[in-house]
């Protein structure tokens, strides 16, 4: 048995592919484009293992996904590729309309053919990886997005997300694709891109750069480890039934602010300003982010109550971890913050990047 994974050199997906040689023994065919984000030396560790075929290509590469289809026969297709910055999506939002819109229906076109092809009864999973931004923003007292909340995407990125989920709804509801979708809150977690917020700060308080805080501060997201969000879409694969769609989530809304606090105490103990000062110092608010959605929370019921999924990790352990992860490989965050990374850190943050120097 196979399964094909889209985006498998991404944070979740390399931490998926990881997550499952660690629990299983079939076979993972590993379609990613290598965009910046994407980073083959995430999956070193199977550098020489026969289980892992990786393949450089486009989702949108109708005729590649149909040959990959044809040859490897998976049981599976885990997709996780997609351009997943928020700020990315508003300063260019074409790659995601492109990535995660038409990239999705090309995959879905190639996988119902694959599909329809089959032996009846044969075995096939259609599981696409989408977020919680698909809901919108909650104000302070609303209740967290269940699996019924309406769609109301706020940023070109959510909106790109919402379309794809829309057309793998469309594609079991009309061709009867044995599909299903889950929608997760904000991953945290080893061989994130220092892009995001919590990878971004241990970056810059280890380099004694500002830590940005977009406008108060005070949006709240919702976190999850990524090792448990693995876990889920394993559980998924195992058990999921075809159509479903289910939010996966930790119960851990905290304020930016809060995270960000966090990472400079566990950094105050672990590794000490040579000044012996807090890297608190080093917050610094920043202009905010356009259409910023105030914030996001999962009720994770369903998922609990019929498929019996916990996460593993609390907030406190997950952070500490991460820390710890970053701490040890430094050099995987000098090898990723490449000149292409520094453009864009530039064009960002404009002036507070430089600060402090
Ligand atoms: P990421 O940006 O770290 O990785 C995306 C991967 O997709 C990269 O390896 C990239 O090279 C690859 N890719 C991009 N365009 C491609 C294309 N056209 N063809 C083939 N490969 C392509 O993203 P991530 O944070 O790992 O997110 C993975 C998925 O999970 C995304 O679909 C995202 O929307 C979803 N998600 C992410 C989070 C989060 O907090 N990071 C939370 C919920 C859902
Ligand atoms: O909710 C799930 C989503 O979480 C995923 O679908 C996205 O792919 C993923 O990128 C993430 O989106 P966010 O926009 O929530 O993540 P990000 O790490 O970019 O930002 C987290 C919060 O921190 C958000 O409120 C913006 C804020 N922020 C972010 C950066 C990069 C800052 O205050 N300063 C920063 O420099």
């Amino acid at each position: 048995m196979t399964l094909l994974i889209t985006g498998g050199a991404g944070f979740i997906g390399s931490n998926f592919i990881l997550d499952w040689f660690e629990h299983m023994d079939e076979e993972i065919v590993n379609l990613d484009a290598l965009t910046y984000a994407g980073n083959s030396e995430n999956l070193w560790p199977l550098a020489h293992d026969p289980r892992h075929v990786f393949v450089r290509g486009d989702i949108g590469d109708a005729a590649l996904v149909s040959n990959l289809l044809a040859r490897y026969r998976p049981r599976a297709v885990v997709h996780f590729a997609a351009e997943s910055h928020v700020d990315r999506s508003i300063r260019g939002p074409e790659d995601f309309i492109q990535t995660n819109v038409v990239g999705t229906f090309r995959l879905l076109e190639a996988a119902r053919a694959y599909w329809q092809a089959l032996p009846s009864g044969s075995p096939f999973t259609f599981l696409h990886v989408s977020t919680d931004e698909v809901y919108g923003s909650l104000t302070m007292d609303a209740p967290a997005f269940t699996e019924r909340n309406r769609y109301e995407p706020n940023s070109p990125y959510a909106a790109s997300k919402a379309a794809s989920d829309h057309l793998v709804r469309a594609y079991h509801h009309t061709y009867g694709l044995p599909v299903l979708t889950t929608n997760c809150s904000n991953n945290y977690g080893p061989l994130q891109f220092p892009e995001k917020l919590i990878p971004l700060c241990l970056h810059n308080a280890l380099a004694g750069k500002p830590l940005p805080l977009y406008g108060d501060g005070l949006q709240i997201r919702d976190w999850l480890y990524v090792g448990d969000h693995c876990s889920a879409i394993r559980r998924f694969l195992e058990t999921g039934a075809p159509g479903e769609v289910y939010n996966i989530g930790g119960w851990n809304e905290k304020t930016n602010r809060e995270v960000v606090e966090t990472l400079c105490a566990i950094l105050d103990e672990l590794s000490p300003r040579t000044d012996s000062k807090s890297y608190r110092e080093q917050i610094t608010f920043v202009q905010d982010r356009p259409g910023h959605d105030r914030r996001y929370a999962i009720d994770a019921t369903r998922i609990e109550r019929e498929l019996g999924w916990k996460p593993a990790e609390t907030f406190a352990s997950g952070i500490r971890k991460t820390v710890r992860w970053y701490l040890d490989n430094q050099a995987w965050v000098d090898q990723v913050a490449s000149g292409a990374y520094r453009n864009w850190i530039d064009r960002q943050y404009g002036a507070c990047a430089c600060a402090f120097f």
